[in-house]
């Protein structure tokens, strides 16, 4: 019997079993070898019938035994391809329990919308709407029907950036009184938050902020509930114990017109380097609705009568904050922004 044909096939598999095979190579051997079809060891069955009658038993036995052969040289390598693949694996997936944490940073609100949030919060939860007005405005809506004519000395007291004889950044929120007003009959009661523009810049002052304006109408509204409103307002936003204190000034819009002091929250009006010393911190504009105004907008001011208030966010900002330069409210420092999480 052809006894070379099975040690030419042992020799074979000998040189193409190499030492460092994984899975999928073995695998690829065994076809090669054991397959059913097309395996070289199979193949040697196919000659069965060429070998003369008396030496068939002992082919046949050299067959199998050679089977048995790359079998098992097959298994030990699988075995061994296995095992050295997990420890693979194991090497890959080791984690150093000791490797200090990636630290996840959470973001807060930037200190404006906090301030905004706050306010809203308070009106809407005295039944105020929101109603946001534009950003350019017409010179009408801004200053004229506001009782600011052309040629009014009160144009001074804002540094206008117009866009046109006819548009403009709208220099306050007040803008916004005009449309409600016209738009919707009393009883009326708004608060409008929104970016105003202004030709001004220097440590408390930008040429964009935002501003927030409440509006109330109705019939018999008197300068007593414009403060009772604002006692409410200004201890649920600077705490329990803080006062107001109304003040004569000027605005074309409202009638009278004051300005409205909070007790110092830093010092609780003792007197310290918040308030300079006086106990009262400047915190809003505010006053009756002047009846020209009313009267541009087609209410009645012999039935109607209203208070109206204007109040600076960046300003409330940065005395809730101790922030000393408004600037640190528009350069998006972190170092800054992450102490504020009121
Ligand atoms: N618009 C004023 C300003 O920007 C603020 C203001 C004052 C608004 C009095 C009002 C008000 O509604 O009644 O300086």
């Amino acid at each position: 019997m052809d006894r070379a044909k099975f040690e030419a096939i042992r020799e074979q598999f000998r040189t193409e079993a190499k030492e460092r095979m994984d899975s999928s190579a073995i695998y690829e051997l065994r076809k090669r070898y054991l397959d059913r079809k097309g395996g070289l060891v199979n193949g040697l069955m196919k000659e069965m019938r060429n070998i003369p009658a008396e030496e068939k038993a002992e082919f046949g036995q050299g067959v199998n035994q050679l089977k048995d052969w790359v079998l098992e040289n097959l298994q030990k390598m699988e075995e061994k391809a296995r095992a050295q693949e997990l420890q693979h694996r194991y090497e890959k997936e080791k984690i150093d329990i000791t490797i200090p944490a990636v630290k996840i940073r959470r973001g807060n609100l930037h200190p404006n919308t906090q301030v905004k949030n706050q306010i809203v919060n308070i009106f809407a939860g005295m039944g105020f709407d929101i109603y946001e007005g534009a950003e350019i405005e017409t010179d009408y809506y801004n200053f004229t029907a506001l009782n600011t004519p052309q040629d009014h000395p009160a144009r001074d007291m804002q540094d206008t950036f117009y866009l046109t004889d006819e548009f403009l950044l709208r220099t306050q929120t007040s803008a916004g009184q005009i449309h409600v007003m016209e738009a919707k009959k009393p009883p009326i009661k708004i608060l409008s938050p929104g970016k105003v523009f202004r030709s001004d810049d220097d440590a408390t002052h930008s040429p964009m902020f935002s501003q927030m304006e409440g509006l109330v109408v109705d019939k018999g509204i008197t300068l007593c509930d414009l403060q009772g409103m604002l006692d409410v307002f200004v201890q649920k936003l600077f705490g329990e114990g803080v006062r107001t204190r109304l003040r004569p000034s000027y605005f074309p819009f409202t009638e009278p017109s004051v300005e409205v002091d909070v007790s110092c929250f830093a010092c609780g009006g003792k007197g310290c380097r918040l308030c300079k010393g006086t106990g009262w911190i400047e915190i809003l504009g505010a006053g009756v609705v002047n009846r020209k105004v009313l009267e541009n907008c087609g209410i009645d001011p012999e039935v109607y009568s209203g208070f109206a208030f204007g109040i600076g966010i960046e300003r409330v900002a940065m005395l809730k904050y101790g922030i000393n330069n408004i600037k640190l409210l528009f350069e998006s420092d972190l170092r800054v922004l992450d102490q504020i999480n009121d």
